[in-house]
């Protein structure tokens, strides 16, 4: 049993509103602050402006002066800044891996070699630090060839090019930056599934798969985002695949990183796609996903402070989450331009009545302008989340919700969830 704890979450986006509305239930948070948070979060949790999330020595004089008792990281830069290794040094229990551990995102190379060292499945792939020996490999690649840059690129540095021409314009364009590093990849075939899986550096402790529509355009088409929509769980990701999963990449990733003396803990993302013949590993992060953690909450039935407190102090051994029945989905609303530009102070409104659909509005990319009113800030605005019976029914409480919000700058998909709405109409008239 865990004692109140007052908590700080780091984070200002969608994925931390949703943290901040789990973490604001449980009975073991005191108090709850977020630093920057933004104008959603500010309704269960004191703001803290002001603070560098991004200098460990700040955040942790911080939380010493507050007497903080957990402190969630929610997105990756802190996390490659070694916050949560400062926060660690002071004795301060984090959620969210050290900066060695968070090369599993950070660095593609590094993710590459320890799956060749480990024989964990990933595409194969070759890497480049100058655009003469990169242009040759991908003229003789087969078709399709990813082209990816290597570093922090918030899934948004990666070409699927159909045509060698296409490959080379975006290793022309990567190469364009001072010290670029590249990764040419084989294209891996299938569906893909969003994994997530809490360590606390021995023991592992999966959660479940969400689909993410990472594509602007309807029919998942268009420019790569950071996701317009996602919905769990994925039943694609059958109980056989995860085990699999478990099996050939995340726990020898964990026994690989311990033996390094780097071991993970937190949340691994898992980005797989089921090929035909076994789950490959896409790409790690760090982090939960973002807008995947608005499913992950939506459905969670558990104390989430009672799970990250138990990663953050090595004692998720015996740890099991539940889940609530049916599933959750969550519809990205994006301001005009995104992922390009976005345009800027748009003023929202009607999140009330949106609410009162069934649906939870989360907040991404909003503030609260000088007279008091909701405006836009960022590409992703809102996360408008909920949960129901199936996929389709869960998707039509987002999009009833969405009617009522008033944002003329903005923009969703009107098709989230639309493989598995395929599924469950072919599951629906097999029964029949
Ligand atoms: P990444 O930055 O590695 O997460 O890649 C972003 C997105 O590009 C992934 O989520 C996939 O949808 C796509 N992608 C990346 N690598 C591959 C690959 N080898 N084969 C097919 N799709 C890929
Ligand atoms: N939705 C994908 C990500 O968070 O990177």
């Amino acid at each position: 049993m865990i004692e109140p704890l007052s908590i700080l979450l780091l984070g200002s986006g969608g994925r931390e509103h949703a943290l901040a509305w789990k973490l604001s239930q449980s009975p073991h948070c005191q108090a709850l602050f977020a630093a920057p948070g933004n104008p959603g979060i500010a309704s269960v949790a004191t703001l803290v402006p002001g603070l560098d999330i991004l200098d460990g020595t700040a955040v942790t004089a911080w939380a010493q002066a507050h007497g903080t008792g957990l402190v969630v990281i929610g997105p990756e830069a802190p996390l490659a800044a070694g916050v949560a290794d400062a926060l660690s040094a002071a004795g301060i229990p984090v959620f969210g891996p050290s900066a060695a551990a968070s090369r599993l995102e950070a660095s593609k190379a590094f993710t590459k070699a320890l799956c060749d060292e480990a024989g964990i499945p990933t595409a194969a792939y070759a890497r480049f630090d100058a655009l003469g020996p990169a242009l040759a490999y991908a003229r003789a690649h087969p078709l399709p060839v990813v082209v990816k840059a290597d570093g922090l690129a918030a899934g948004k540095g990666v070409t699927v090019a159909e045509s060698h021409a296409e490959a080379e314009a975006a290793l022309r364009a990567l190469f364009e930056e001072d010290g670029a590093e590249v990764v040419i990849e084989a294209f891996l075939d299938g569906e893909e599934v969003s994994f997530f899986v809490l360590s606390d550096g021995a023991s592992a402790l999966p959660l479940i798969a969400v689909q993410d529509h990472k594509r602007v355009g309807e029919g998942d088409t268009g420019a790569n985002t950071g996701g317009m929509g996602a919905y769990g769980p994925a039943s694609v990701f059958s109980p056989e695949l995860q085990a699999r999963a478990m099996a050939e990449i995340v726990e020898p990733t964990l026994k690989a990183m311990a033996a390094r003396g780097t071991p993970f803990a937190g949340v691994l993302f898992t980005g797989l796609m089921l090929t035909h013949t076994g789950p490959s590993l896409v790409e790690y992060n760090v982090r939960f996903g973002d807008p995947e953690c608005q499913v992950l909450m939506a459905l969670m039935e558990s104390d989430l402070v009672e799970i990250l407190h138990a990663a953050a102090t090595g004692s998720l051994a015996g740890q099991c989450v539940g889940w609530k029945p049916g599933v959750a989905a969550t519809v990205v609303i994006a301001a005009r331009g995104y992922p390009g530009t976005p345009a800027r102070g748009g003023l929202i409104g009607g999140l009330d009545p949106a609410q009162r659909e069934g649906a939870i509005v989360f907040h991404a990319g909003t503030a609260l302008h000088a007279d008091g009113r909701l405006i836009s800030t960022g590409g992703r605005v809102l996360a408008v989340t909920a949960t129901g019976a199936s996929v389709n029914a869960a998707t039509a409480t987002a999009y009833a919700a969405i009617e009522k919000i008033s944002f003329a700058d903005g923009f969703c998909r009107a098709d989230i969830g639309w493989r598995e709405i395929e599924r469950e109409t072919m599951s629906g008239e097999r029964q029949k």
